[in-house]
């Protein structure tokens, strides 16, 4: 049996709350610790051989949380989009968003623009950092393109099919994800790439984000290559 191949990883990073929460923190000390793990986390895939990862940071409900988490949020995004990507811009990664940009405020969409500008050329890694991310709402928008599409002429009815339609969806020449973790403990998709993940390996741990390290990492690669896959395979 030959081992399974990995180039795509998908990650839901759950548990910067409860992090906090059990040393006595403010919610917002769980989100900045998360952030500094998705840094490493993309420095671990990349020096893995992965060549696209990508990470849920806020979801399209997220933004029902308080206010003061939510501008907490936003504004740790603001010094990560100012400095803190700088590391991985050097390192050859290349960072891309996906999700409702008309949601955020015009000056982190700027910001969000030309760090993706600045690193369309980088090779090693492909970052996708799911803001402001709902599925539905994706899937949703791909559904108004193609009849926008048939209006115009441009396609047909008969015409639209999984390939194209995968076109239209945020994650357009991106391969699905091999293998999706979920920190935690929570056993739910939440509204995460809903569509691409048909064929995905789940891997669910009970580690809080703040605490997942490469050594995890590692060892979910090793069971996700003893797994017996069905489609899906690149
Ligand atoms: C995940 O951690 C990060 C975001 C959703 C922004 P949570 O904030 O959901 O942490 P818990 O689930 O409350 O512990
Ligand atoms: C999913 O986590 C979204 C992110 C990790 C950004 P949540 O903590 O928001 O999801 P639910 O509410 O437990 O489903
Ligand atoms: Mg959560």
């Amino acid at each position: 049996m030959t081992e399974n191949n990995l180039q795509h990883i998908a990650i839901i990073m759950d548990g910067n709350g409860r992090w906090a929460a059990k040393r006595g923190l403010p919610r917002n000390a769980g989100h900045q610790k998360g952030a500094e793990v998705i840094i490493e986390t993309a420095k671990a895939v990349k020096e893995l051989g992965v060549k696209y990862l990508t990470v849920y940071a806020f979801s399209t409900e997220n933004w029902k949380r308080s206010k003061q988490e939510v501008d907490g949020l936003m504004n740790l995004l603001r010094q990560y989009l100012d400095k803190n990507f700088e590391e991985l811009e050097k390192n050859d990664v290349r960072i891309r968003f996906i999700g409702e940009r008309n949601m955020l405020a015009a000056d982190i969409v700027a910001k969000m623009e030309n760090l993706e500008r600045r690193t369309i050329s980088n090779q090693s890694l492909v970052l996708q950092i799911a803001l402001s991310y709902g599925s539905r709402q994706e899937i949703i928008n791909a559904v108004k393109e193609a009849a926008q599409k048939v209006k115009e002429g441009e396609l047909t009815v008969e015409g639209i099919d999984e390939k194209n339609f995968s076109q239209m969806l945020y994650t357009a020449d991106v391969p699905d994800p091999d293998l999706l973790i979920r920190t935690s403990g929570e056993q739910r998709l939440s509204n995460y790439l809903l569509w691409q993940l048909a064929y995905t390996e789940l891997f669910f741990t009970d580690t809080l984000w703040p605490d997942f390290s490469k050594e995890e990492l590692k060892s979910i690669i090793e069971n996700y290559k003893t797994r017996e896959r069905r489609y899906g395979k690149a």
